[in-house]
């Protein structure tokens, strides 16, 4: 399933997706082994962590094939991606040239002029972001200038170092349903959703504030299909912050960066390959300590390349690195409770360990020193899981 060809399937597949918390190619690079087992330690009490598990966590397995995939792009190669074919049919380039497609799709879709700039934009954006993609155990003290300075003055306020005082990250589980959460959700100063998730109809529950919409690339994927990219449930005011699951969302990025109001913002690779870090040691420290698995099984049972972390695992973060407070709610799942609150999705994608996640929030609030990878110079603020 890897590739479908017939466009209906794809769509199916798109729709899927989009229903969910999730990004569907792990796309991760890797600095091999360095600095990961003494960077750590947080304060007291001191951990020593377990190296074989660490060595194993920092291994991106998926590496050789996403460099592969990037090469191929920045050469303009856009035949081995599939479904991305469709880039050239779009609207936007629909040019009479464009149709005309050569078996690798690129040489004739040049002759269209607005195309080739876009693509030139395209290949400039993927290199910077591909060269950056480097472990970097500091970056968690760089996100307030990565990403709340932008949105700061997009609100017409100064720039500083100030985090938000209290944040409240919205996962989409329908554990939310019947809570009545919605106004301490709304009381806090920064409110961030997952994936586009609605809140009209369950405002009693989730709260309506929205501060930072968190997506993943696949969510503006779709968007990009809509007339100005237009697919902002919370309103075209709100700020996005969105990783990158597939090089070849730069395209929509880049198609839609112009006609947003609000900032449009890539994590940063370093924080992605961090989150990546991190929720892999969780899962491979389940696999072998409470399952009792060995090690070399881990990569099949978890389908390696394609394992990634949840987009709510990766705005936990973006919210540990930017406010004083952190408030989690939605996240988990129960017998009774739907998959998510606004949506009739059953099963949850395999490429996630949301078991791994939970832990890692479980440390959170709990031991952040047991933590590995984040350097010991970042203070973890207070969590507090509402279930
Ligand atoms: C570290 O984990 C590996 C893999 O589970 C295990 O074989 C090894 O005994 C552990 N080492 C220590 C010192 O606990
Ligand atoms: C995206 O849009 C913002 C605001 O218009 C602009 O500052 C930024 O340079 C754009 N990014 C790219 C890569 O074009």
């Amino acid at each position: 399933m890897k590739r479908p060809v017939r466009p209906l399937i794809s769509i199916l597949m798109l729709v899927a997706l989009a229903a969910t918390l999730s990004c569907r190619v792990a796309i991760r690079g890797g600095s091999g082994f360095a600095g990961s087992a003494e960077s750590g330690i947080q304060a007291p009490p001191i951990q020593i962590f377990n190296s074989t598990l660490l060595k194993f966590a920092a291994v991106d397995i998926g590496e050789e094939k996403s460099k592969l995939e990037i090469e191929q792009l920045l050469e303009g190669n856009f035949a081995s991606q599939g479904r991305h074919r469709t880039f050239a049919t779009w609207r936007r380039f629909n040019h009479h040239d464009v149709k005309a497609r050569s078996s690798n799709g690129l040489p004739v879709m040049l002759r269209s002029p607005k195309f080739y700039r876009y693509w030139l934009e395209f290949r400039r954006n993927l290199q910077l972001w591909a060269r950056k993609r480097t472990f970097q155990p500091d970056i968690m003290m760089d996100l307030v200038r990565l990403v709340k300075v932008h949105i700061d003055s997009h609100n017409g306020l100064m720039s500083s170092d100030n985090k938000y005082k209290s944040c409240a990250v919205v996962g989409n589980s329908g554990i939310l349903l019947n809570r009545d959460h919605g106004k301490l959700i709304d009381g806090h100063e920064a409110v961030i959703r997952l994936n586009n998730a609605r809140t009209e109809r369950f405002e009693k529950d989730v709260g309506s504030k929205t501060s930072i919409s968190f997506v993943n690339s696949n969510i503006l994927h779709l968007c990009a299909r809509r007339e100005g990219c237009f697919c902002h449930p919370y309103g075209g005011n709100v700020p996005m912050v969105m990783y990158i699951c597939q090089p070849v969302h730069f395209m929509d990025y880049l198609a839609c960066n112009s006609s947003h109001k609000a900032p449009l913002l890539i994590t940063d690779p370093r924080f992605d390959m961090l989150c990546a870090r991190i929720v892999k040691y969780y899962s491979v420290k389940r696999f072998v300590e409470e399952m009792g698995k060995p090690l070399s099984q881990w990569g099949s049972t978890h389908d390696g390349s394609m394992f990634h972390y949840s987009s709510g695992m990766q705005a936990v973060m973006l919210a540990l690195g930017i406010c004083d407070k952190v408030s989690i709610f939605g996240f988990g799942k129960s017998t009774s409770a739907k998959h998510h609150y606004h949506t009739n999705q059953k099963a949850e994608l395999k490429l996630h360990d949301y078991e791994a996640e939970y832990a890692f929030y479980r440390d959170l609030v709990k031991n952040p020193w047991t933590i590995p990878f984040v350097s010991d110079k970042f203070r973890f603020p207070p969590v507090v899981i509402y279930q």
